[in-house]
């Protein structure tokens, strides 16, 4: 992605962020909204010898990440949520651009979980004070396939944010979507390559009423495809109920988006979840998971299953 764009949109971010914090001053006058670290650091530190669980969004909350939030509440003495949508781990700077920005709602759903969560919501200059670019990591192969070779970069982007974050909050335990299952494992490697202290819980997929994965992405979706969407979910689940071989997976997986032309299949894989190694043989197989990837009205949907 060229700098000019992303300057471009680091602008308007930090600007409707402005704008947003301003106009709800007054609701958040009794909540622990922090928009720098340095307002982050004290508070922090007198929470030294607690649990801290911590929960990183791009904001545009919904039941799956506050589903996070309660589990991650559940389970510490102090909770973090931090929102901030990172230009990064965008490849695509129309993504970015269309990226939803809703503080004021987001605020409003994690205070009726608990109005003592603490929110980090960052500027981008916060984060990235010097330059606007991802650090590049090595992830043992890990995105050599499926978002990593669909979205250069992107985990470099990832990763730059989650290590900020870490950095800054030091949460005891840190909690990730199954959502993203790429991103989890990659998160999890990188944890302990690097000894990071830090326990990273994954959370389960939590869908629509039509089985849809629930994604911020959604919302771009018209009624219809949003409605019809719901087919990707039934695909998965039929495929592993009605096919014994992994090769019987994917045609069944093919065969299904066919009769839904306007979804693009972009890929179906059937790997083993702790090292994404294809699974010749099924019955051999740990842990078998079987992912896609679509495009629809030029949105990027994931979903994944477990196999076994
Ligand atoms: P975001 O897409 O906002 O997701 C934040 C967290 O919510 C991720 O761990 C994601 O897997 C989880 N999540 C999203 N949809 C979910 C669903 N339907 N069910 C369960 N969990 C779900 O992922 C990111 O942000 C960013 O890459 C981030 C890690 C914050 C770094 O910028």
């Amino acid at each position: 992605m060229g700098k000019a764009a992303l300057n471009t949109r680091e602008c308007k971010i930090t600007k409707n962020l402005d704008d947003f914090c301003n106009a709800i001053n007054c609701i958040t006058a009794f909540m622990p909204l922090f928009r720098t670290r340095s307002e982050i650091s004290n508070v922090r530190t007198s929470q030294e010898h607690h649990s801290v669980g911590l929960v990183p969004t791009m904001g545009a909350l919904h039941q799956g990440h506050l589903a996070l939030i309660r589990e991650a509440h559940a389970q510490n003495e102090h909770v973090w949520v931090t929102i901030f949508v990172n230009p990064t781990q965008f490849n695509n700077p129309d993504d970015l651009a269309k990226y939803p920005n809703m503080l004021a709602d987001d605020i409003k759903a994690i205070e009726e979980i608990d109005a003592n969560i603490h929110i980090f919501a960052p500027a981008v200059t916060e984060m990235y004070p010097d330059e606007l670019i991802a650090k590049k990591h090595e992830f043992h192969g890990f995105d050599k396939l499926m978002e990593g070779l669909d979205r250069p970069g992107h985990f470099d982007g990832v990763i730059t944010i989650v290590k900020k974050i870490f950095e800054l909050l030091r949460p005891s335990r840190a909690y990730f979507g199954e959502k993203d299952f790429q991103q989890l494992q990659i998160i999890k490697n990188w944890v302990n390559t690097e000894h990071v202290p830090t326990l990273i819980v994954p959370y389960p997929i939590i869908r629509e009423a039509n089985g849809l994965a629930m994604s911020s992405r959604n919302e771009r979706l018209s009624k219809e495809a949003r409605a019809a969407a719901g087919f990707i979910y039934r695909a998965l689940l039929q495929s592993k109920s009605n096919c014994q071989t992994t090769t019987e997976i994917e045609r069944c997986i093919h065969d299904a988006f066919a009769k839904h032309p306007d979804f693009k299949l972009l890929y179906v894989h059937c790997l083993e979840e702790e090292d994404f190694k294809k699974v010749e043989h099924l019955a051999d197989a740990k842990k078998p998971r079987l992912f896609v990837a679509t495009a629809i009205e030029g949105v990027r949907l994931i979903d994944n299953i477990a196999l076994k």
